[in-house]
């Protein structure tokens, strides 16, 4: 089936069989592969997209169901305000380790600044809960959003 996805911003417009997963026509159609596929059943959030601005696995999310809303990827999530401040966050507080989980970490913690700018301790610990990283880099996770918060402050 023939798909329109607007994706950061722009149209595209794909071929895809009813029922692929977003995460595929992203990476397979679109050459958009900083989301990654982890799982598969959204257990570990490392294919963390945005529809409408709210996180979304794109794992189990067919391509036919988001067609005609906005999807961000890790690509132009630095175009944000609270991406930006992710972005320079993580860069100060050196929180990569392998990476692999740190595109779908970065747009969880923009959907938890986005909905909550000042978030506790334990409000990061409960939204980020479904982001897992096999590095174990939850502390610098953690310290990279508090500081993210402090730069939205300015
Ligand atoms: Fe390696 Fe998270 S940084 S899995």
């Amino acid at each position: 089936m023939s798909l329109v996805l607007k994706l950061n911003g722009v149209e595209h417009t794909v071929d895809a069989e009813p029922g692929t997963p977003l995460l595929w026509v992203l990476r397979d159609e679109l050459q958009m592969t900083g989301t990654k596929f982890g799982c598969g059943v959204a257990s570990c959030g490392a294919c963390t997209v945005h529809v409408d601005g709210f996180p979304m696995r794109s794992c189990i999310t067919a391509a036919e169901d988001v067609a005609g809303a906005e999807i961000t990827t890790i690509e132009a999530i630095g175009a944000t305000k609270e991406g930006a401040a992710i972005q320079q966050a993580w860069e100060e507080l050196d929180v990569v380790q392998c990476g692999y989980c740190q595109s779908g970490q970065i747009m969880s913690a923009v959907g938890l600044l986005t909905e909550n700018p000042k978030p506790s301790v334990g409000d990061i610990h409960d939204y980020m809960d479904g982001n897992a990283c096999r590095c174990a880099t939850y502390q610098r996770i953690r310290a990279g959003i508090q500081r993210a918060s402090e730069i939205m402050e300015g």
